[in-house]
């Protein structure tokens, strides 16, 4: 287990996290404040969250916003890089596959 999974009461170096809840798909995901939403996907153990138009899983691939492979819509807004998209407490995010933006 990496040290940003301790439980914040527990962490010996004494963080101050503020914990956040996203819904993915309608399923609550918790978080810490200034995750990106693919930094709380991972967390959560979600390696992939969106399809191309053959079926192949995608997630994060570069991690920097140049792949465009981690899309997903955030409060009705579609085609949001998780990667560069701050998470934000209340955030409704939905995974996508390339049928429903074409
Ligand atoms: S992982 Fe490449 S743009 Fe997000």
């Amino acid at each position: 287990m990496s040290g940003w999974l301790q439980p914040r009461d527990r962490d010996p170096v004494g963080r101050t996290d503020r914990p956040i809840r996203i819904t993915v798909d309608g399923e609550p995901v918790t978080g810490i404040a200034g995750q990106s939403v693919a930094g709380i996907l991972l967390a959560a153990g979600r390696t992939s969250w969106r399809t191309t138009r053959s079926g192949a899983p995608r997630g994060v691939f570069c991690g920097i916003g140049a792949c465009f492979d981690c899309l997903l819509t955030v409060n009705d807004v579609p085609d949001v890089r998780a990667c560069r998209r701050p998470a934000a407490d209340g955030d409704e995010v939905r995974t996508q596959s390339r049928e429903e933006t074409a």
